[in-house]
């Protein structure tokens, strides 16, 4: 892997800190003693989290606006100094019946999934490699590895992040900046409360938060969890593709005919 050692982890930027595992990350880090910069549109829940903490920068924004991520990156860079690690975790899910497709929920999908890292990581990436230091970590999905039910617009997005992320790899390792990606199975949050199925292996957003934070102190480049689920969905991506069809499909109690 690109680096071991440990990264000074005292400016954190969070993209989708209002809620869920952005908003674990934030409240844990900060209990920790470390500067927070935390983004999304909801600002009072950003405040809510920050309301005890000093090192603490609501960022209120649209993760789609490439311009308003700009200036964040700024205002939190000016308040709280260089940021040393940016989480980009900004994400949301809206599970698909393919017989009814509309396009528009699948654009929304990629602007706020795939480009609002793109537009997180733009004003980022300069400034780290100019200090040749840092650490990125996109937030990902186990759902980025194989098509699933329902993820028709989720989870291409993610499989885009994937793709992404081992690209920087070789364009920003060089310059001194640590790339991860994470891929979390089924956490328990706002986006997955809209699922009418048991969510094998399902965590709260706080142990997720701390697999997160272990994984980044670690040296592996994808950071999955809950390994129990995880170390099965991995097998599946490497099932020939009727034989992992017919194994979804069974297990998710679809008839494939
Ligand atoms: N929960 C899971 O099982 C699971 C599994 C794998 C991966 N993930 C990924 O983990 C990440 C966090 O999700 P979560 O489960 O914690 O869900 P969540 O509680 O719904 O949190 C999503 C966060 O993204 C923010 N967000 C959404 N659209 C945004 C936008 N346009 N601009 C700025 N912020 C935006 C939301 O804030 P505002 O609404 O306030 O803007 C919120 O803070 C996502 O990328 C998700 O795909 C989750």
């Amino acid at each position: 892997m690109i680096r071991t050692e440990t990264i000074c982890m005292s400016h954190i930027f969070i993209t989708g800190a209002s809620s869920g595992i952005g908003a674990a990350l934030a409240s844990q880090w900060l209990a920790d003693g470390h500067k927070v910069s935390a983004v999304a549109r909801r600002r009072g829940r950003l405040d809510e989290i920050g309301q005890d903490h000093t090192s603490f920068f609501a960022g209120e924004g649209d993760v789609t606006d490439a311009g308003r991520m700009a200036e964040l990156v700024d205002e939190a860079t000016t308040r709280l100094g260089p940021i040393d690690v940016a989480i980009m975790n900004a994400g949301i899910y809206v599970p698909q019946d393919s017989r009814q497709i509309d396009p528009a929920v699948y654009a929304q999908h990629m602007n706020v999934n795939y480009m609002g890292v793109i537009n997180s990581l733009a004003p980022i990436v300069p400034i780290m490699a100019k200090r040749k230091s840092g650490q990125i970590a996109i937030v990902s999905s186990v759902a980025g590895w194989r098509g699933l039910p329902k993820a028709a617009a989720y989870g291409p997005t993610k499989a885009a992040l994937i793709s992404l992320a081992e690209s920087l790899v070789f364009d920003l390792a060089p310059q001194g900046i640590d790339v991860r990606v994470i891929c979390p199975g089924f956490v328990d949050t706002e986006s997955t409360a809209v699922n009418d199925y048991e969510m094998p292996g399902l965590m709260t957003a706080d142990a997720a938060a701390t697999e997160i934070t272990r994984g980044l102190r670690g040296d592996k480049f994808v950071i999955q969890f809950p390994k129990s689920f995880t170390r099965q969905m991995g097998l599946l991506r490497w099932l020939p593709d009727r034989k992992f069809f017919q194994f979804v499909a069974k297990r998710t109690g679809i008839s494939l005919k």
